[in-house]
């Protein structure tokens, strides 16, 4: 049996990590790798909803978009052979996870706080991170669900000095020691 037949056993690879950690890009990476369809969920959010994350939150608040995220998995989680980014918030609600788990291979790309704070710099659609100081909003978030991304996690990858394309050949490497093992 080949790389692909095995995960498809588990069907679809979900890629979950603070904002930041690289989650779209290497996602996108690997699902071309693979030959798996990539979907960004928070995309999808912005699609169904018209308009910008940021919006959503503004006008909606943050309720209201975790809602609207969670109805968005349990549709489009009936696909297989994806690749899913998910939305760094999305550890935060059990029933996500548990829907997520079911079909997928859950990887996590580990990043530390610096790193987060330099790669989002210049960023204006991270609604979280505009509340105030944003280097103490990045690490008290990071320090409050790092235990949950590990606990959801099969695969968890340390992301800080590794470009998204070294993080696509390592997520298909440890999936491959999984599968193998
Ligand atoms: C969020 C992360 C964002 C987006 C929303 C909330 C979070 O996604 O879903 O702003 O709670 O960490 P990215 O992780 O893709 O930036």
């Amino acid at each position: 049996m080949g790389f692909k037949d095995n995960i498809r056993r588990k069907e679809n690879i979900s890629i979950i990590g603070f904002m930041g950690s690289g989650k779209s890009t290497a996602g996108k990476i690997l699902a071309k790798k693979i030959g798996f369809l990539y979907i960004d969920i928070d995309t999808v959010i912005e699609l169904s909803e018209g308009m910008k994350i940021s919006r959503i939150f503004e006008e909606k608040g943050e309720s209201y978009f975790r809602k609207v995220e969670s109805e968005v998995i349990y549709k489009i989680y009936n696909n297989t052979g994806c690749v899913f980014s998910c939305g760094g918030g999305v550890i935060l609600n059990e029933k996500n996870m548990d829907m997520i788990k079911k079909s997928s291979i859950v990887v996590f790309l580990s990043v530390n706080a610096e790193t987060v704070f330099e790669r989002l710099k210049d960023e204006e659609n991270r609604p979280l991170l505009a509340r105030g100081d944003r280097e103490k909003i990045i690490k008290d978030m990071l320090d409050f669900r790092q235990p949950l991304y590990l606990k959801y996690s099969d695969i968890a990858i340390d992301a800080n000095s590794i470009t998204p394309n070294e993080a696509a050949k390592k997520i298909i490497g440890e999936i491959k020691l999984k599968i193998n093992s």
